[in-house]
């Protein structure tokens, strides 16, 4: 119990960490728990039980944490355990696909939307069905790109690294042939080929960041539900870990934009 009052975050990884990086802005006030679960990563290729057994068992950490909120930072589990979490767990839950899709919609002029994500959160439609039901006319055109994650987490991120640039064409050439202008980056790793990507598809394409809209959103929770920190004297992060830590911060710190500057333990997620 070494929290109380922190929001709890987590993802199959790394990849929540660029949510984190949102949330630290967004919310300066609050704590955040971070767990990513290094050891188990990656989701997006496993079933769908497994899937829900590992975000079930991530958010009963993130609950011994007293978090209060908890935040899925993964498309995958957004995408495969979203409705099981928000109906079972006992405080205020969200994940990325709701938010993300919100502002998607927001954006699109022409109605023609791209989604990017593991093969999980694509075969899942999550993102999908939540933009056709805000907008029956979307015309929504999906992509897994199950290579982006290995891209990501072995720091293949420079935009002008000839692999990365294959890879991204490979897998976005279709959506760019069929004329979208808003792209959801639908999982919390793909942030990081921001740059790479927006180079493929253009200025007229809008990237939208699953993190970025998530913490707004949970802020806006927090907020109706009157759970907003106000003591801004209370403001640190505690990041977990399912594997070991060593080499966690220097990749950390490119998720999070900055150095690392907190500790981070090991724990086993399998007793919960
Ligand atoms: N960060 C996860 C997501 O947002 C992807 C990584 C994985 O496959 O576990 O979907």
């Amino acid at each position: 119990m070494s929290s109380r009052n922190a929001i709890g975050v987590f993802d199959s990884g790394l990849g929540g960490l660029s949510a984190v990086k949102e949330f630290l802005h967004v919310l300066p006030n609050e704590q955040i728990i971070y767990f990513g679960d290094t050891g188990r990563v990656p989701y997006g290729n496993r079933s769908r039980d497994t899937i829900k057994k590992y975000a079930f068992q991530d958010a009963a950490f993130l609950l011994k944490h007293n978090v209060k909120m908890i935040v899925a930072a993964c498309g995958t589990v957004s995408s495969v355990a979203g409705k099981e979490l928000e109906s079972e767990l006992p405080v205020p839950y969200t994940g990325v696909v709701n938010p993300t899709a919100f502002a998607a919609a927001q954006k699109t002029r022409s109605g023609k939307i791209g989604v990017i994500g593991t093969a999980a959160t694509i075969n899942s439609h999550s993102y999908k069905l939540r933009l056709q039901k805000l907008n029956p006319e979307f015309e929504v055109f999906e992509q897994a790109c199950p290579l982006f994650v290995p891209l990501v987490e072995n720091g293949f991120i420079d935009r002008n690294d000839k692999i990365t640039q294959l890879v991204i064409e490979r897998y976005l050439k279709d959506l760019k042939q069929n004329g979208i202008d808003t792209l959801i980056l639908g999982c919390t790793h793909y942030p990081l080929l921001r740059e790479a990507v927006s180079d493929f598809m253009g200025d007229s394409v809008t990237l939208i960041d699953s993190g970025y809209e998530t913490a707004v959103y949970a802020a806006k929770v927090l907020k109706e539900q009157n759970l907003l920190n106000n003591d801004n004297s209370v403001k640190n992060a505690e990041f977990y870990v399912s594997d070991t830590p060593d080499g966690f911060e220097s990749i950390a710190g490119l998720f999070l934009g900055r150095d690392m500057e907190h500790t981070v333990n090991q724990i086993d997620i399998e007793q919960y």
